[in-house]
């Protein structure tokens, strides 16, 4: 029989998902499993988002809508951009897609050809390689550190450049990392691709999830790349929306418009009852985000202390979205019950199967010293976690 396409069996399954599906297994089988993995928000839709859905369907908004989204939505992103964003856009610069998973890839497809290099600072979001490669591009890793907080540097961006670049896949507040880019940090990448004119993908999706006075900075405010970032964000996690799947995103009409094209190909509008809800979202109140912000910061001080105070593991302070990434190598070389750990991918296996505790392997996210652990789950799951976790590396001491 003839092969399936190369790009394709290249690409790998999200290891997030593989694992939070493992975990719901496990738990159906009844294994007492604590699960990190969320990518998502543990709060119920807020309740006037979900009456709005409900109105969508008794008034029969239930048919194809313009591809690009309903013109109310698109009004109230325009006014969401210019109001949170400092982004000034019409609404024939706005396309709404099945969550920004979905704006990326479509984003990536409207100006990608094959060849071109995208650059994504490492650590990264699991599919962001994934999505270049089956656009037929190349993925460009830079290497951030540690010490850095995880940022990509001005001057690394500058080396990464070839002539072959055609953007940057920029996150802030990132995932996994939990980084966050001052405004000066930004101003000075943006000098970068301004020189290289080149484009970014803001992936901005974390937004609203950002502690201690840390401030969200969109790139594309900036008027000297207003015309090469597209910036994406969505609902998901703002307003604990991800079975919605909102997307959008907002750009130069050339951009939106192929953007658009590819979509109307493959999936056409989003779904319509998603659509008036996320309406209801964007216009309407913000206090409970404030809430679930207010949540997830007292979760985050939490399993930091709880995960810093396990000798040899150091962690970088996150600053947003609902993630910690700490560093495992210190444990890298022990040994328990006779198996070596060669890397933090090896220590999430062996604290799944010693301690019932499921954390994401780093290297899915481009580094094998680290796990990502998710606090989008109950205080009392996190408590059960830190003391496993606590006594999971006692083991390997
Ligand atoms: C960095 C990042 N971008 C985009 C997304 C996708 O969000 P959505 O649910 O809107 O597709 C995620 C989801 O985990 C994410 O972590």
């Amino acid at each position: 029989m003839k092969p399936l396409s190369r790009a394709v069996a290249k690409a790998e399954r999200s290891q997030t998902l593989a694992l939070s599906a493992l975990a719901r297994k496990l738990y159906s089988e009844g294994v007492d499993v604590v699960t990190l993995t969320a990518g998502e928000p543990d709060f119920p839709t807020p309740f006037h988002i979900k009456e709005a859905a409900k109105k969508a369907i008794e008034q029969n908004f239930t048919t194809y809508t313009h591809n690009a989204g309903i013109s109310e939505l698109r009004q109230a992103i325009v006014e969401k951009f210019s109001r949170d964003n400092d982004l000034h856009f019409d609404s024939s610069q706005i396309l709404v897609s099945n969550g920004a998973k979905h704006s990326l890839y479509n984003t990536l497809k409207a100006i990608c050809n094959k060849g071109d290099e995208i650059i994504i600072p490492s650590p990264y979001w699991v599919s962001y390689p994934q999505m270049v490669a089956l656009v037929d591009a190349k993925p460009v890793f830079v290497q951030t550190t540690e010490a850095d907080g995880f940022k990509l540097t001005a001057a690394q961006l500058r080396r990464a450049v070839t002539k072959k670049t055609k953007a940057l896949l920029f996150c802030t507040p990132a995932n996994p990392t939990g980084s966050v880019y001052s405004q000066e940090e930004i101003e000075a990448l943006a000098r970068v691709v301004e020189e290289a004119d080149i484009y970014v993908i803001a992936d901005e999706i974390y937004e609203k999830v950002i502690y201690n006075g840390a401030k969200h900075f969109s790139m594309g405010s900036i008027p000297a790349v207003r015309d090469h970032v597209i910036t994406v964000n969505g609902v998901s996690k703002a307003y604990s929306m991800t079975g919605w799947r909102i997307g959008f995103l907002g750009a130069r009409k050339d951009i939106v418009a192929a953007a658009e094209k590819v979509q109307s190909q493959i999936t056409s509008n989003a779904s319509s009852i998603s659509q008036y809800a996320a309406l209801a979202a964007l216009m309407g109140p913000e206090d409970e985000l404030r809430t679930m912000a207010a949540e997830f910061l007292r979760r985050r001080d939490f399993i930091y202390r709880a995960i810093t105070s396990i000798p040899g593991i150091c962690c970088h302070h996150p600053q947003g979205a609902f993630y910690v990434f700490p560093n495992v190598s210190a444990y890298v070389g022990r040994t328990f019950g006779g198996k070596r750990m060669n890397s933090g991918d090896d220590i999430a296996q062996f604290l799944l199967d010693e301690e019932k505790v499921v954390v994401v392997p780093g290297s899915g996210f481009g580094s094998r010293d680290h796990v990502r652990i998710s606090y989008a789950c109950s205080m009392r799951e996190l408590e059960k976690a830190a003391e496993r976790l606590q006594r999971g590396f006692k083991k390997l001491q």
